[in-house]
């Protein structure tokens, strides 16, 4: 049975309502775990100049990072739709990183936060890019 993580989910459904997303109104809410128990969280940044969006779960890993945090135990990531919000690859890329490949991603839609999809970031991204 896969774990649960109490309280992930609605960590990242808060940070979702902070979201600044005027051009997709797609909201997105991210929360990061980290192996001391803090929780992270990011929401998506959208900017006038599309390509320099930044998404939720980036958000949440850097805010972690640069708090000297980087050993993480699970990602929640929601979003304001009714569709679940698989993160993107360039999320999977950063996050694969400083995360585990086992380490589980629970993606839900903001709208059904009681029915999360439970993947591993190795099922996310099975093949990350690496220098060797
Ligand atoms: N978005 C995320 O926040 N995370 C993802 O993994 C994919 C997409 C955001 C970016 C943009 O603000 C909106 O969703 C629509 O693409």
């Amino acid at each position: 049975m896969t774990e649960s993580f109490p309280g992930l989910i609605e960590a990242a459904i808060a940070a979702m309502r902070n979201s600044h997303s005027p051009y997709s109104n797609f909201r997105v809410g991210a929360a990061l775990l980290d192996c001391n128990g803090s929780v992270h969280t990011g929401c998506n940044v959208e900017n006038a100049s599309y390509g320099l969006t930044i998404c939720a779960e980036r958000t949440a890993l850097l805010k972690a990072i640069s708090m000297g945090r980087n050993s993480f135990r699970a990602i929640a990531v929601v979003c304001d739709q009714d569709t679940i919000p698989y993160p993107c690859g360039a999320c999977g890329q950063v996050l694969s990183e400083f995360c585990d490949a086992e380490m589980p991603v629970h993606v839900a839609s903001g709208k059904h936060p009681d029915r999360p999809e439970r993947l591993l970031l190795r099922e996310l991204l099975p093949k990350s890019f690496r220098l060797r």
